[in-house]
């Protein structure tokens, strides 16, 4: 007779913590940045961290990603790394997810392969902060899969780093996942978008 309370306890904790988890892996507290200034964000940012992801090879060094807009209003994306000293990269569209929406939910779409284009993959693209000057930047995206912290710069110090990752456990992104992307002294210099496939 004693053991029913503990057990109504025990489920009461199981409800109370799996709705805990629902909450805090749900999308709806993301915050996602307003009215971005899309010229503003164009031009070239450094991979300062990510969640390892499938679609990077684990020794890839000087992670960068490159926008522009084309003349109908979506981005084009240029993302390259190097691998062995081999630069390695892929274009991609970005777009808004809605465009009635002010917030700042994109969606990147690319084709595997990229020399024959058949196969498109649409991922989010959800900036979750940028500072006034647009120098770093959080982005993320609906399944918290994904985080990557941008900036402008190859290196950042450690309070601007460490803040930024504050923002993302804010969140609610399970931050140790973050990997530091190795970058060099100086980064490579730009590519001709075109070339060097292999
Ligand atoms: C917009 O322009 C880019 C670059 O020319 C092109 O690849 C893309 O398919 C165009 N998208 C739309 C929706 O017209």
């Amino acid at each position: 007779m004693a053991e029913k309370p503990i057990m109504l306890n025990r489920l009461l904790l199981l409800v109370a913590s799996l709705l805990l988890t629902m909450v805090a892996t749900s999308n709806a507290d993301n915050t996602v940045v307003k009215n971005l200034d899309i010229k503003r964000y164009m031009g070239r940012w450094y991979q300062i961290a990510s969640f390892p992801t499938l679609f990077q090879p684990k020794n890839a060094v000087d992670t960068r990603a490159t926008y522009s807009l084309n003349d109908n209003g979506t981005v084009n994306v240029l993302n390259e790394d190097w691998v062995d000293g081999k630069r390695q990269f892929i274009q991609g569209i970005a777009y808004k997810a809605d465009p009635n929406s002010d917030e700042a939910k994109l969606k990147v779409k690319f084709y595997i392969p990229p020399s024959i284009p058949i196969f498109p993959v649409i991922g989010d693209y959800w900036v979750l902060y940028v500072d006034q000057d647009y120098q770093n930047a959080v982005v993320g995206g609906p399944t918290k899969l994904f985080l990557w912290i941008l900036s402008r710069k190859s290196h950042i110090d450690d309070a601007t780093y460490n803040d930024l990752v504050e923002k993302a456990k804010d969140e609610g992104y399970d931050v140790t996942k973050l990997l530091k992307t190795p970058q060099s002294e100086t980064p490579p210099p730009t590519t001709a978008e075109e070339g060097s496939s292999s």
